[in-house]
């Protein structure tokens, strides 16, 4: 590369946000209002563009709106057991009691969600949780979220950029000191200095080949800059599939159909049209967790009942279409538009996708990591929801744990100077980048579609040994193939292949965690279910931690979970005693 390509220019901030979805947004917000004024949001979709967008279904809080006796412990309680105890209980506390504060919150500042005719605001069931906690704005809650959010950031003045993609985190002396990262809209290298870095860059399950996310995000960047400094990850293998993405048109595999759709009464029919859900979970039926409903769905397909698409269907034809209009508009269109199937006349084809990742940046309670400075938000950290995440609560967690981070972050800079750059190691980062770019005739597309097709193959919603060590094999195949890969392209300005190719580099070393954690979890527990050990063993109620070795690659530790003690425990153990049987009343 030519040495002008070399050429950085340095901005200089408090705190730095990687990442401009909800959890990015409200970090810096509460950094603002915590009286830290200097703050940079960044992300690598144009600015006011993020995965959060694609968020559908809503937001918990137990509000008790519709059912008065829900209280923030039981949310709590059913966010512990949901995630089959291997979240952190004062994590779940800490999310379900702010619960009710951060959606009143959004909205005061404007957050339109739907009301009752008096004035209510309306909560909707979403699988497993024991009393309607779900509110939402259609089914697009994470764009109203959104608008409302950028809404506050505008108002607040805070520096907000789109099209910039962090190469890697800089530290010095065991601080953060920054990022060095590409402009992509101007065309030039940024090297950010900062007192503290934020990773709100979502999670990573574009590691796979059917997955929710669009096609340019959650590759799993904020997970791979931190674990590239040293800084470990928790609970990789904790992956989880959403029973019902889209199956039908090839251009649309695996993008979302809200479990609102579940949760407004939709039911489950596989090929003979027996509603299925009967046969695996009669209590629940298609609102039970999540994790079961899609191996139910996965059984089902695998048996030989499956649509002709390799699906099962999805029926709402029986609710009026006025009400499919008012609550499920975006999935009226989307089918409409992709497949011209009517869903208030004709049933969807549906089948599991990747959906969220449950695992990632091992953080303490005020997102924390082990580095000086450096913080991680949203669906970046793991250990928040365990082996499953209840639907809702995603949204939820963006916007408690973003005011958190950004309060702390705040704390942190006014009490510590800008850290030095270590010039030996921007020197070795430019040179990193540097290198990528030349002659080659890999083709480094075909290796990332490799990849996600192999972790779909072998680490997905049924796993076993043999055939996880199989998957390790052709990433570690893939792996040295694709450091033959060069970007020909010696430019920055909307260089999309250099952003794919840092984007599938740093995939390795997280296709690398899920598959050794998921060998080293010798049971079967919420999303991560193994063949060859189906039951769940009480000594395997730990998070393992995947650690980056002097070789870059990944060495496995165990660690206790905290024990769930106090009123938390008093209310789980009220909830398995009477099980709730759920009405759409
Ligand atoms: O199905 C959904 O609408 C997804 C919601 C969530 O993951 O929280």
């Amino acid at each position: 590369m030519g040495t002008k390509l070399l050429e950085y220019s340095t901005t200089c901030t408090d705190i730095l946000i990687i990442g401009s979805g909800a959890a990015g947004l409200r970090t810096a917000i509460a950094a603002h209002d915590s009286g830290v004024k200097d703050v940079v949001v960044i992300g690598k979709c144009k600015r006011g563009d993020a995965h959060t967008v694609l968020a559908t279904g809503g937001i918990n809080a137990a509000l008790g709106t519709m059912d008065p006796k829900d209280s923030y412990l039981v949310h709590a309680a059913d966010t512990a057991k949901e995630g089959w105890f291997i979240a952190d209980p004062k994590a779940v506390l800490a999310l379900c009691r702010n619960g009710p504060n951060a959606v009143n919150e959004l909205v005061r500042w404007g957050a339109r969600f739907h009301r009752e005719k008096d004035g209510r605001l309306t909560q909707r069931f979403f699988g497993a949780h024991t009393y309607r906690r779900t509110c939402f704005f259609g089914d697009q809650t994470g764009k109203e979220m959104m608008r409302v959010l950028i809404r506050q950031v505008r108002k607040r003045k805070i520096r907000f950029l789109g099209d910039v993609f962090v190469v890697s985190l800089l530290t010095c002396k065991g601080a953060i000191s920054g990022a060095l990262a590409i402009d992509f809209g101007r065309g030039r290298v940024v090297l950010f200095r900062s007192k503290s870095v934020v990773l709100a860059a979502g999670g990573y399950t574009k590691i796979y080949s059917r997955s929710s996310s669009r096609g340019f995000e959650n590759h799993g960047d904020g997970a791979a800059l931190a674990f590239e400094i040293g800084v470990p990850l928790v609970d990789m293998e904790m992956v989880q599939f959403h029973p019902t993405g889209m199956i039908y048109p090839k251009s649309m595999v695996g993008s979302l159909v809200t479990e609102a759709v579940r949760g407004e009464g939709g039911i489950l029919l596989n090929s003979k049209l027996e509603r299925f859900m009967k046969r695996y979970d009669p209590v629940n039926m298609e609102l039970g967790p999540r994790d079961f409903v899609a191996r139910s769905i996965y059984t089902e397909i695998m048996e030989g009942r499956a649509t002709k698409h390799g699906g099962v269907w999805l029926d709402i034809t029986m609710l009026p279409k006025s009400r499919i209009l008012d609550r499920l508009p975006k999935m009226y269109e989307k089918f409409k538009k992709y497949d011209n199937v009517d869903i208030s006349r004709e049933r969807m084809e549906v089948a599991p996708t990747a959906h969220y990742t449950m695992g990632g940046v091992d953080v303490d309670l005020k997102g924390r990591t082990r580095i000086k400075g450096l913080y991680a938000a949203g669906e970046t950290v793991g250990q928040i929801h365990g082996a499953n995440r209840l639907g809702g609560n995603s949204l939820l967690e963006t916007v408690v744990f973003g005011k958190i981070v950004g309060e702390d972050a705040a704390r942190f800079v006014k009490t510590h100077r800008l850290a030095q750059v270590d010039h030996i190691e921007l020197e070795r980062r430019l040179g990193q980048l540097g290198s990528i770019f030349g002659k080659s005739k890999v083709d480094g597309e075909r290796i990332r579609q490799g990849i996600q097709s192999a972790m779909w193959t072998y680490a997905g919603i049924a796993r076993d040994g043999a055939r996880l060590s199989a998957g390790l094999r052709e990433i570690g195949a893939l792996r040295r193939r694709f450091d033959r890969v060069r970007v020909g392209r010696a430019a920055l300005k909307e260089n999309l292949e250099l952003k794919t190719t840092i984007e599938t580099r740093r995939m390795f070393a997280l296709c690398e965690a899920v598959m050794k954690s998921a060998i080293a979890r010798r049971e079967s527990r919420g999303a991560h279910y193994r063949t060859d050990y189906p039951k769940t063993k009480e000594s395997l109620r730990l998070n393992i931690l995947s650690h980056r070795t002097a070789g870059g690659g990944v060495g496995l530790s165990t660690r206790k979970v905290p024990k769930v003690s106090g009123p938390l425990k008093r209310e789980i153990e009220k909830l398995e005693e009477t099980p709730v049987r759920r009405s759409f009343e």
